[in-house]
């Protein structure tokens, strides 16, 4: 499928969240079969669980109006309050998530750094592991993110992926996958995304990223898990009830919408490529695998170049004083990739100037 436009001329690449929902979805929503999806009775939420179980190789899933939301029960199906989570410091669950699973789940964080890859260094996490000593939390949980947003969407390897599975479970520990972008890893892999997920206990993966659906993520594991997530999900509001009209979507986005993300992560790599001929930024290509681009400047003016930019319609989220993120999705196409290179490039020479 070609890159849709939204239909006006600003290009906006703060997130692949901005996403619309393609017609396919607003024709299935209109036609979906709802039921109190509470009651387990929506045969829409239904067929939407079954299909998400079966692409992320789990035995069930739930579908969750969120990817916080879907994190947040995941966490707190594994650990109790106390109980502790090794996770890297760039997470999402860490960094931009409240500390809803403290705040909510009692959970405490021990934080790693992430390397640049997106990954922890596994030597790193079984130092990490407590012994029994009644000075300690539990440790409890391990929890990865593939794609690593804040690392630049970094793909995390099935072998890696394995490797971290086998070491939590040596020593007692699950392994839950903030997989928000796991379709982008899959695709940018070449790999089935349950071939990511073997051996990890739980995953969260988001419909309304770059797959385009308006709302929802699923969780997924085993049976019992996913039950344990269900009476979570309830206990902090997000029992839908004919969630079907919004799950219709979410099965368009699993059956048309994962291949097409191989076109924005091609318009990312144009665009790092283009970013790097330019005087005072700094991007390597090399590390772009997916859709999001983080760059530098080698002044800090982020978010004045931003605030010109968004003048001239082209939106892009400064994520510090000398550093942007670019974030490529179906309504960027390559055409518009050239257009913002020549505005970028405008914008920065009359910034220098
Ligand atoms: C890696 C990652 N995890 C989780 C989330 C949370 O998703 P939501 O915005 O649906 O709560 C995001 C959102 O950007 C994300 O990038």
């Amino acid at each position: 499928m070609a890159s849709e436009k939204s239909g006006d001329a600003v290009v906006d690449m703060r997130s692949d969240t901005l996403t619309q929902p393609t017609e396919a979805m607003r024709e299935a929503m209109v036609r979906a079969e709802v039921g109190d999806d509470v009651y387990g009775e929506d045969p829409t939420v239904n067929e939407l669980e079954r299909l998400a179980a079966e692409r992320l190789g789990m035995e069930a899933a739930l579908f969750v109006p969120s990817g916080t939301m879907g994190n947040l029960i995941s966490v707190m199906a594994h650990c109790g309050r106390g109980d502790e989570m090794i996770l890297g410091a760039e997470a999402h669950i860490f960094y931009y998530e409240q500390g809803g699973s403290a705040a909510l789940g009692g959970v405490h964080p021990r934080t790693l750094p992430n390397r640049a890859d997106g990954t922890l260094d596994l030597a790193q996490v079984e130092a990490a592991v407590r012994e029994d000593n009644a000075h300690y939390p539990v440790s409890r949980l391990l929890a990865l993110e593939n794609t690593q947003n804040r690392c630049g969407g970094r793909v995390l390897t099935p072998e890696y992926m394995a490797a971290a599975a086998d070491l939590a479970h040596a020593h007692g520990l699950r392994l839950h996958v903030d997989g928000a972008r796991i379709w982008n890893a899959a695709v940018a892999l070449g790999v089935p995304p349950a071939r990511l997920l073997r051996g990890a206990d739980s995953v969260s993966a988001c419909l309304s990223k770059g797959l385009s659906a308006p709302v929802g993520s699923v969780v997924a594991g085993n049976r019992e898990f996913v039950a344990r997530a269900r009476r979570l999900r309830k206990a902090v509001g997000g029992g839908m009830r004919q969630a079907g009209v919004i799950a219709a979507a979410g099965i368009v986005a699993l059956n048309e919408m994962v291949d097409r993300l191989a076109e924005d992560h091609a318009n990312a790599q144009r665009l790092a490529r283009g970013l790097a001929t330019l005087d005072g930024v700094s991007v390597d290509p090399a590390a772009v695998q997916t859709n999001l681009v983080y760059f530098h400047l080698d002044r800090p003016i982020a978010a004045a170049l931003c605030a010109t930019l968004a003048e001239r319609g082209v939106l892009m989220s400064p994520t510090g004083a000398d550093s942007i993120r670019a974030v490529t999705h179906r309504h960027v196409g390559s055409g518009d990739i050239a257009h913002v290179l020549t505005m970028f490039s405008d914008v920065l020479r009359a910034k220098a100037a």
